[in-house]
């Protein structure tokens, strides 16, 4: 039987650029969850006969909101729903499944590389046919419903198993679980030369890859063990739990602390990588050297011909504007349009729908191509591994001989959690306010050339998102730039950006905290950090 339960809007339901994410208390609320499924289900058109994906990170409360999840479709009139066995999918992966198996759209249950269990985070995001996280026009409008929703549907019925592959049915709705890893396994198969792989880990190459007790635990299994040979034991925290082990599952130097040791100790593979909760992140550490996001995808990007996938060339890349440029200088070289996008993975979406752009990525450990609309965390430790079985370099080498063709774009970021949202925004309007008179001033050696709040116009349809983050440009290609997080949940989170660009000719191998020291105390002088916050230092470096 199908029940109308009568709601009441709820507080604060807007979802950011990567869906709602609350704490797990904020989620337990009864009709919470209920109220913003229903949101989003009401502000579909057709979803009469049609199939969904669902499928979440294996953290906390995930098998509850998929069960909800599927009682809520069953009552709205979704006609198949496939979703993960466990109730685990990938967000790749459900972009992938949504894009094959003509979906409306799929709902992931992640609060991505936030940390997880009764006290921690969970999200719930939206994703829309084309494979994508849903558009700002419609995450606005799902959260207008949210605003005056006074009922939703549910079919009163059992829990279906969500361990038992095949066909179950929840009323007229056909709930079919299936393999999390198979469809997303073949895929990649279709990009990669497996062979080349398998070939260069007979030869003795070795890896190791930390799925952080998050959702590619068992995607590594499978790809990295069973189908490219790498030895049993290579993939590490391989088994989703509900709290990633007490962990962050984030994929940094921070977090994967242990997987730096090691690629750095005497023991070091040839090649580390780690990825986060729901698999859309990478980090890759070579034997003894690591590679920042920003400097790994200006490197794929070079290299990406060599493999089958990228063989006939790339039409475009497109970075978040706070990701160094590293990447525009190869774009520069290999003739190719190169985009400079708000942070967040939907307006690359719009890129590659348009096909203006083959590869993107993000300074936060993200990127991905054309072959799905997510980023993804496995698809590029494949295609690191694929330029590697090609050019038989280690990565430190491959690393080396980048800067010395392009330049190296020295690069961290400071953020700073939890702070006041009040004194967050104050600091955020007082920069704003001092942008006008920033041009020709010096800090130490840095002479400002400009500087203003990123706004994008979206080449494909033209509406514009500003107040993207304020961006001080220094001669030389180096850059302050200050923003505020839109994925935290407690309080604000202020994050510096900071980039020093020395050219080939110059000194390549200096220790980057000494380097960005100069562009530390411009962002220091420029914000008052330590005034306006009372904090001392980050609370995290990347
Ligand atoms: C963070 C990252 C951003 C990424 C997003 C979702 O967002 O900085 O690059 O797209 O998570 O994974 P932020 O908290 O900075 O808004
Ligand atoms: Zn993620």
């Amino acid at each position: 039987m199908i029940r109308t339960v009568p709601t009441r809007p709820f507080e604060g339901q807007k979802p950011g650029t990567s869906g709602l994410r609350k704490k797990v208390r904020v989620f337990q609320t009864p009709g919470y969850v209920e109220n913003f499924i229903q949101s989003i289900f009401d502000c579909q058109a057709g979803l009469d006969g049609s199939t969904l994906i669902i499928g979440g990170d294996g953290r906390y409360l995930n098998r509850e909101v998929i069960q909800i999840a599927l009682k809520m479709a069953a009552a709205n009139g979704v006609s198949r729903v496939r979703v993960g066995k466990g109730g685990l999918l990938s967000t790749p992966a459900v972009s992938h499944l949504i894009r094959t198996s003509g979906a409306i759209g799929g709902l992931v249950l992640s609060a991505s590389h936030n940390p997880g269990g009764p006290e921690e985070d969970f999200g719930v995001k939206f994703n829309i046919a084309n494979g994508g996280p849903a558009p700002e026009r419609e995450t606005d409008a799902i959260f207008a419903r949210t605003q005056t929703i006074e009922r939703y549907l549910v079919l009163d019925a059992d829990d279906i198993s969500l361990d038992q592959m095949g066909e179950h049915r929840l009323g007229s709705l056909v709930v079919e679980v299936i393999d999390p890893v198979a469809d997303y396994a073949a895929l990649m198969e279709t990009l990669f030369d497996f062979d080349a792989i398998r070939s260069l880990i007979r030869g003795g190459f070795t890896l190791t890859f930390d799925a952080m007790h998050a959702v590619t635990g068992p995607y590594a299994h499978e790809i990295l063990e069973r189908r490219l040979g790498a030895a049993v034991g290579s993939v590490i925290n391989g088994t989703p739990l509900p709290d990633f082990g007490g962990g962050h599952p984030d994929p940094n130097l921070v977090h994967a602390h242990e997987l730096y040791e090691t690629m750095m100790g005497p023991t070091a593979p040839d090649f580390g990588a780690a990825s986060d909760g729901d698999g859309d992140r990478n980090l890759v550490i070579g034997r003894g050297r690591f590679v920042s996001p920003s400097d790994s995808l200006a490197i794929l990007t070079a290299n990406a011909q060599l493999t089958p996938a990228y063989a006939d060339g790339l039409v475009g890349v497109a970075r978040s504007m706070p990701t160094s440029a590293a990447v525009d200088r190869v774009a520069e070289a290999l003739g190719i349009a190169h985009y400079e996008t708000p942070t967040g993975w939907k307006f690359f979406g719009n890129l590659l729908d348009a096909d203006r752009v083959t590869l993107c990525g993000e300074e936060s450990a993200g990127a991905g191509s054309s072959h799905v609309r997510e980023k993804d965390g496995l698809w590029a430790v494949l295609l690191w591994l694929n330029i590697l079985a090609v050019r038989r370099q280690s990565v430190a080498t491959i690393v080396d001989e980048h800067w010395a063709r392009y330049g190296r774009n020295y690069y961290a970021r400071h953020d700073y959690e939890a702070l006041d949202a009040g004194d967050a925004d104050a600091l955020m309007k007082a920069v704003r306010d001092q942008m006008p008179g920033l041009p020709d001033r010096s800090f130490g050696p840095l002479t400002v050339v400009s500087a203003d709040d990123f706004a994008y116009t979206d080449v494909t349809d033209g509406s514009i998102t500003d107040h993207q983050g304020i961006r001080v440009l220094f001669e030389g290609g180096s850059r302050v730039v200050f923003r505020l997080s839109g994925t935290g949940t407690s309080g604000a989170t202020l994050r510096v950006y900071l980039e020093r660009y020395e050219p080939a000719t110059g000194n390549l191998h200096r220790d980057p905290s000494e380097v960005l020291a100069s562009c530390v105390a411009a962002a220091e002088a420029i914000a008052a950090i330590h005034e306006r916050t009372g904090r001392l230092a980050p609370d995290v470096v990347t």
